[in-house]
């Protein structure tokens, strides 16, 4: 029986018969993968010129393939690059069309080199182009988050515990913790970041290459710090990409718990801030209604971005060095994790500044709920008495003030003595809002100079970045 050869393969050289259709389709990532063309074409043109700096291709044919390349990269930009299923993904079909482009010489691309360390690398550029868009949202969120807080510190707002009234905190306080959360993300990303940055480039197919190639050459490069160490490694663990995603569920859980927040401040019954209508929508029935669509989408992305994380884990599980073609499958949940991070950043970042607190509407919340009983127990306890015993007649003072309905400051100096008779004038002073957070006034309280300065040096570390 003749050979019938697959000619329309790269690969076809040992094959008998043509690929299934199905098959063909089921085991191609062209669809998907062709996001990372550029970046490929990238490390092409660095493996290139290496390979022309250690004498394996003349300096003619690094020219033919750096022009091609060109050519390449100008059909993609413009739309006109013809991607094909049959040459299964983005790596065969660049090389393919270059050929086509450039003829003999594009064939030689490929020397000491394997689709292996070529997708590793491919996904650490683009994933680390990525993270650099990524921290740049992630500062422009910051940054108008910290500028809400710093016009916010003397803003009173009930600090709640079990979503119940605690004490009265400043809002700008409020604002500043959620400053922290995203700057501990941001130091997630830069960890990834620093930890992803090496060169998987001359791995090849798992054990290295018998060409003289020069590593370190590529990997400066390609801007990545080093290469990496062990090719068997280089070309199989996925860790990077798992740990970006584990940085995006955790900002996803931030975000969403920032969501609910505004979701709760936004309803009639908190009525705390108002959004612009620009992040709103209506009802299609009730003509009332001003829906915190974007919080809560942001609060429901975090689903998708969880889901990835554990595609990637499971993906990774058990698998036996080296590459496996179970990898092709990192892709999808990588590129859409980007995606759903740098959408709900822009979302919030767009949205944070737009912001408008109803101030009033905050301190009338914190004056009812007895949110100063605290502070009425420290005073009673500055007059002698034990935290505990404080602790309990401040809880008869509020029994009081439930059943009629007065809150501890309004209630008069006669009732307040009849709790305990060492009550004097001076406690009206603690029992205000003012008086409350102005008390708190030491690192991370929410006494409004403290806030202030809280917000001078969040702002001073996001420009030291
Ligand atoms: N499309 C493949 C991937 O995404 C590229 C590497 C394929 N290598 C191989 N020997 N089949 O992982």
């Amino acid at each position: 029986m003749s050979k019938q050869q697959d000619t329309s393969k790269l690969w076809g050289g040992r094959f008998n018969e043509p690929t299934d259709s199905f098959v063909q389709r089921f085991t191609a990532s062209v669809t998907f993968d062709q996001r990372m063309a550029a970046q490929d074409i990238t490390g092409s043109l660095a493996h290139a010129q290496m390979l022309c700096n250690v004498g394996v291709l003349s300096a003619a044919e690094l020219a033919q393939i750096q022009d091609g390349l060109a050519t390449v990269q100008q059909e993609i930009d413009d739309g006109s690059f013809q991607w094909s299923i049959e040459l299964e993904d983005v790596h065969m079909n660049i090389e393919a069309r270059l050929t086509e482009l450039i003829g003999t010489t594009g064939k030689k691309l490929h020397t000491g080199r394997s689709r292996n360390d070529q997708v590793a690398t491919d996904i650490r550029l683009y994933l680390r182009q990525a993270i650099d868009r990524i921290a740049s949202e992630l500062g422009r969120l910051q940054t108008g988050t910290i500028t809400l807080a710093a016009a916010n510190t003397e803003t009173i707002m009930p600090g709640f515990t079990h979503l119940q009234t605690a004490q009265p905190v400043s809002f700008g306080h409020h604002l500043l913790a959620w400053n922290e959360m995203l700057e501990r993300d941001y130091g997630r990303l830069m960890d990834c970041r620093a930890r992803m940055n090496q060169s998987p480039l001359g791995a090849a197919a798992l054990a290295g290459t018998t060409y003289p190639v020069d590593r370190a050459q590529t990997a400066a490069a390609l801007g990545f710090d080093r290469p990496t160490e062990n090719s068997l490694d280089s070309v199989s663990d996925r860790d990077f990409a798992i740990e970006f995603c584990s940085f995006a569920a955790l900002l996803l859980t931030h975000l969403s718990r920032m969501s609910e927040e505004l979701v709760i401040w936004t309803s009639a019954q908190f009525n705390f801030i108002e959004l612009p209508d620009r992040f709103c929508t209506g009802s299609s029935i009730m003509p009332q209604k001003k829906n915190p669509d974007v919080p809560e989408l942001v609060r429901g992305k975090v689903g998708r971005v969880n889901g990835h994380l554990i595609s990637l884990l499971t993906l990774m599980k058990s698998q036996p060095l080296a590459y496996n073609k179970d990898n092709q499958e990192d892709k999808e949940p990588l590129f859409d994790t980007v995606d759903t991070v740098l959408d709900c950043l822009r979302a919030f970042a767009d949205m944070v500044p737009a912001i408008k607190p109803r101030v009033d509407r905050m301190r009338d919340a914190a004056r009812s709920g007895f949110s100063t009983a605290t502070d009425l127990a420290d005073y009673l306890v500055r007059q002698g008495l034990p935290f505990r015993d404080a602790h309990e007649v401040v809880g008869k003072a509020v029994a009081h003030g439930v059943e009629t309905g007065l809150d501890l400051a309004e209630m008069d100096l006669a009732t307040l003595q009849g709790f305990h008779a060492g009550i004097t004038e001076d406690v009206y002073e603690v029992l205000t809002l003012e008086g409350s957070v102005s008390a708190r006034d030491h690192l991370g309280g929410t006494a409004p100079r403290q806030v202030a300065a809280a917000a001078q040096r969040a702002l001073a570390a996001l420009q030291s970045r």
